[in-house]
């Protein structure tokens, strides 16, 4: 749209730029500006429009997205123009992720490189080393309080040995994650020293009062991130004689994006990782980047212009980039981080699916499919250019952030079923054989959310002590059906480094007084490289596990279905066990795949004539892609054994596929 005030703003801002900005061959870097800078400067002027620095704000927008793209490498320009002509190359069922400590995986980032052909022996073509930004020795959540943006915290490595791992990944074609801490700092940040030190243009970096009056206003509606380590969203601050704010821990200080000049910089560092090689950077704790007294801070309508303007702004200067959205929020809330009222992602193109990730949980823990059918029916429909990130593990907690209404349509009463799956997946209840600890306890509100390793929370640990074979066979089974879910139902399957091979709980940071406090630790492994190579001995657990995902991710990337084009239909089956849907071929609707996976301990059947108008598998003909195998059928009933998946096509199809 063409709009008159903006763009002779946009005049005015091009002749006030710095003289280098002006010399340089900025061709490309225009013609994108003047196609995004209508959203541009409405977002900027919505949210900073009446302040009287204004226009001096926007010149610095510009200008920082402008030396940003001088300083863009022409290799990864040219990788910039090839995604902007092949736009839904994200799409692709040929991504598959894997996201690791690089410490914790291979020692730094030197390890990291020397790794690679491991992680391309599984088939995995898309990194995410989490946060290593330079932080804290002591108080760091993991990376998640960073202490400088621009660099790379030391005892994982240095800019140089990045760039040595981004040249090795580039030449075997794998894309690489980037975490980019947008919400808080570290307060060993300078911006928070300096505010510490009494600056007042740091200390409006920050949300920092003199009082408990506006914080009091706040604590009425704010929920608790961390209540057993950090209760409450704000901290005192000795030095500086104030309170901030601060929502995740007392050491994390949330960023005031009411300020312009917050947003620029870190517009600035995410461009700044992006010119380092990031393809793809994860934006963390997106939903609380507004804050407003009232409401519980999260998904406010605030946060989401901020994203489309840091969307914007990106794709002027680094097209290419991506931006995944962590924000593990209810269903209802997650979708919207796409960005609304669009067919292409306005805001992240990739957004963590924890809605499937807890409700897998929930199907592992009942042995039933009811809450996951249900769950995933009332998932919102998701824009055509925007996908999933699905995973079953990460570094943090698992949330039962289901919604309340889903549960009671399967008949469960919410409190009393999120309680047994606390239990179940705590080891309390009477069958289960899980090994988590439960995290974030809440006293006040009853709530808890679930710590463990994938291997122990199915039982693994628990079956290996035992050497009880049938349960060892049982969790390696629900280790692949998990996997088998997240690899064909659309969008980028995220993997966690160690479940290849069956990593067990780490109980090792009890020891460390920095880790003890915070049971996630549990499931963020060093891995065992001894163990690792177990992969190749015939019939070892580790081998079971890797030889089982290294085949399913092979497969999956020779089937267009499963690329991510909304081509995916859940299917009503009428047997609680099972989850069933059909993917179909963005380009040959005909060439469908039917997914189904058993979550109980018995074999259940799944009558094919039922599958109204998708005849095409009733007649006895169809082949399982994931083994090869013809699965075993009585006239048109399907039988599906215990903690069975299959990728069934019709065997006259198969061919072709
Ligand atoms: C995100 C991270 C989590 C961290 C939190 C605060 O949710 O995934 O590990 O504790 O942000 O930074």
């Amino acid at each position: 749209m063409y709009e008159q005030v903006s763009h002779s703003l946009l005049n005015d801002i091009l002749d006030r730029l710095k003289p280098e900005i002006q010399r340089s061959d900025l061709r490309h870097f225009y013609t994108r500006l003047g196609a995004n800078f209508y959203a541009i400067h409405s977002l900027f002027h919505y949210l900073y429009g009446q302040r009287e620095d204004f226009d001096e704000q926007m010149v610095k927008l510009v200008e920082v997205m402008a030396s940003r793209y001088i300083k863009r490498s022409s290799e990864l320009e040219e990788r910039d123009k090839s995604r902007e002509r092949n736009y839904n190359w994200f799409l692709s069922q040929e991504w598959v992720g894997m996201a690791l400590y690089a410490d914790g995986f291979a020692g730094n980032l030197e390890g990291v490189k020397s790794r690679l052909p491991y992680l391309q022996e599984l088939g995995v073509n898309l990194v995410h080393i989490m946060p290593m930004m330079t932080c804290p020795v002591g108080a760091s959540d993991g990376g998640y309080a960073v202490s400088n943006f621009r660099d790379i915290d030391p005892r994982v490595g240095t800019l140089d040995e990045l760039d040595q791992l981004t040249d090795s990944m580039r030449k075997r074609e794998m894309l690489l994650t980037l975490d980019v801490v947008v919400n808080h700092t570290s307060d060993e940040h300078e911006w928070a020293r300096r505010a510490r030190a009494g600056e007042q243009k740091y200390q409006d970096y920050f949300y920092t009062f003199s009082s408990r009056d506006v914080p009091d206003m706040f604590e009425e509606s704010m929920p608790e991130i961390f209540p057993e380590t950090s209760p409450g969203n704000f901290t005192w601050d000795e030095e500086m004689g104030k309170w901030v704010m601060t929502v995740f821990n007392s050491y994390q200080w949330d960023l005031n994006y009411s300020n312009p000049a917050v947003f620029i910089e870190m517009v600035d560092v995410i461009l700044f990782w992006a010119n380092r090689g990031a393809d793809i950077v994860r934006l963390d704790a997106v939903a609380f980047l507004w804050k407003k007294i009232g409401t519980s801070c999260q998904n406010l309508q605030e946060a989401h212009l901020i994203l489309q303007l840091m969307k914007d702004c990106c794709q002027v200067t680094a097209p290419g980039l991506l931006f995944i959205a962590e924000a593990i929020v209810a269903p209802s809330e997650i979708i919207k981080y796409f960005g609304e009222d669009a067919v292409i992602a306005k805001e992240c193109e990739i957004a963590y699916n924890a809605t499937f990730m807890a409700l897998l949980w929930d199907a592992v823990a009942t042995k039933n499919a009811k809450l996951l059918n249900q769950g995933i029916r009332s998932l919102p429909g998701k824009l055509d250019r925007a996908t999933w990130l699905n995973y079953i593990r990460c570094h943090d907690d698992i949330g039962l952030g289901f919604d309340n209404a889903d549960i009671q349509h399967v008949n469960y009463e919410p409190v009393a079923h999120r309680r047994f799956l606390l239990d179940y997946f705590t080891g309390k209840y009477k069958d289960s054989d899980a090994r988590g600890q439960p995290f974030g306890s809440n006293l006040k509100t009853g709530d808890a959310r679930i710590s463990g390793a994938l291997a122990s929370l199915v039982g693994l640990e628990a079956a290996l002590e035992s050497q009880d074979d049938a349960a060892i066979d049982r969790a390696v089974k629900l280790i692949l059906l998990l996997h088998s879910m997240i690899l064909s139902f659309g969008g980028i399957p995220l993997l966690y480094y160690g479940d290849e091979i069956g990593t067990l709980n780490d109980g090792t940071f009890l020891q460390d007084e920095r880790k003890a406090r915070d049971n996630r630790w549990m499931h963020r492994p060093r891995i065992d490289w001894e163990k690792a190579e177990k992969r190749h001995e015939h019939g070892a657990v580790e081998n079971r596990i890797f030889e089982g995902l290294r085949k399913l991710i092979a497969v999956r990337k020779t089937i267009p279905a499963f690329a991510d084009f909304n081509n995916r239909e859940l299917l009503t089956v009428d047997n609680e066990h099972l989850f069933a849907f059909l993917r179909s071929h963005p380009q040959k609707p005909g060439e469908t795949v039917l997914v189904v996976g058993n979550f109980d301990s018995h074999p259940q059947h799944l009558d094919l004539s039922n599958l109204g108008n998708r005849g095409q598998f009733q007649y006895g003909q169809v082949q399982d892609l994931a083994s090869g195998e013809s699965p075993s059928m009585f006239n048109n009933q399907l039988v599906v054994p215990p903690f069975r998946f299959y990728w069934l096509t019709d065997q006259r199809m198969a061919g072709l596929l």
